[in-house]
């Protein structure tokens, strides 16, 4: 959100969490990008006449666990042009994969035409091999990843809470958040 919002997009955020977590932060560290809470299975329909497009070029719906909101993370993907899926080169991670893209098809069947996708590699430790592994096997699934991966760091596990400043070890969160509007569904 702040590296598109720091890219000129008029940026704002819709929690479909029920934790609240997203409206919390924005809260907690005075953010200038609004956010509101909309943790509903009817988010598809109730969206489009919450923000105009008069004022926002730019949602971005941070969703809940697929497995605890079903219903909701369904929503979401009705609403959304484009999906971002952020993923950690684990196990657990790549185990639950078949489950979100199940869901993606079911939602697809809804739409008129599909979202582009694309994976996000997070808390990639540099040096090991596990990241390449698996991104070579989400390829030959056929499933598109950001180029840039968002390496596993102390300042990302901190930072929630606080206020998001971008500073030169940042250079990958800019460069995935341009990637993934270059390949905008429906966007502006
Ligand atoms: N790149 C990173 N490096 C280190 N820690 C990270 C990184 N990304 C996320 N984390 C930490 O991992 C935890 C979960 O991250 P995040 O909120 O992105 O995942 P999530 O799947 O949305 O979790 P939740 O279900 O709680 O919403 C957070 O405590 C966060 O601080
Ligand atoms: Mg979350």
């Amino acid at each position: 959100m702040h590296a598109w919002a720091r890219a000129g997009w008029r940026v704002v955020g819709v929690d479909a969490d029920p934790q609240g977590t997203l409206t919390g932060w924005a809260a907690d560290a005075n953010w200038s990008i609004p956010v509101f809470g909309l943790a509903t299975a009817k988010l598809h329909t109730e969206l489009p006449g919450i923000i105009s497009p008069d004022r926002f070029d730019l949602a971005v719906i941070d969703t809940p666990p697929l497995e605890l909101q079903r219903g909701i993370v369904y929503s979401a993907m009705r609403a959304a042009t484009d999906v971002v899926v952020t993923l950690a080169p684990t196990s657990p991670e790549w185990d639950a994969l078949p489950k979100v893209w199940d869901a993606l098809d079911d939602v697809d069947a809804l739409r008129t035409r599909p979202a582009p996708v694309s994976v996000l590699w997070n808390r990639v430790r540099a040096g090991t091999s596990a990241p390449g592994v698996y991104r070579e096997l989400l390829a030959e699934q056929g499933r598109y990843s950001c180029r840039n991966s968002i390496p596993l760091a102390e300042r990302y596990a901190q930072g929630v809470g606080a206020p998001v400043v971008f500073g030169v070890e940042d250079t990958a969160v800019l460069d995935a958040a341009a990637e993934i509007a270059r390949r905008g569904g429906g966007w502006r």
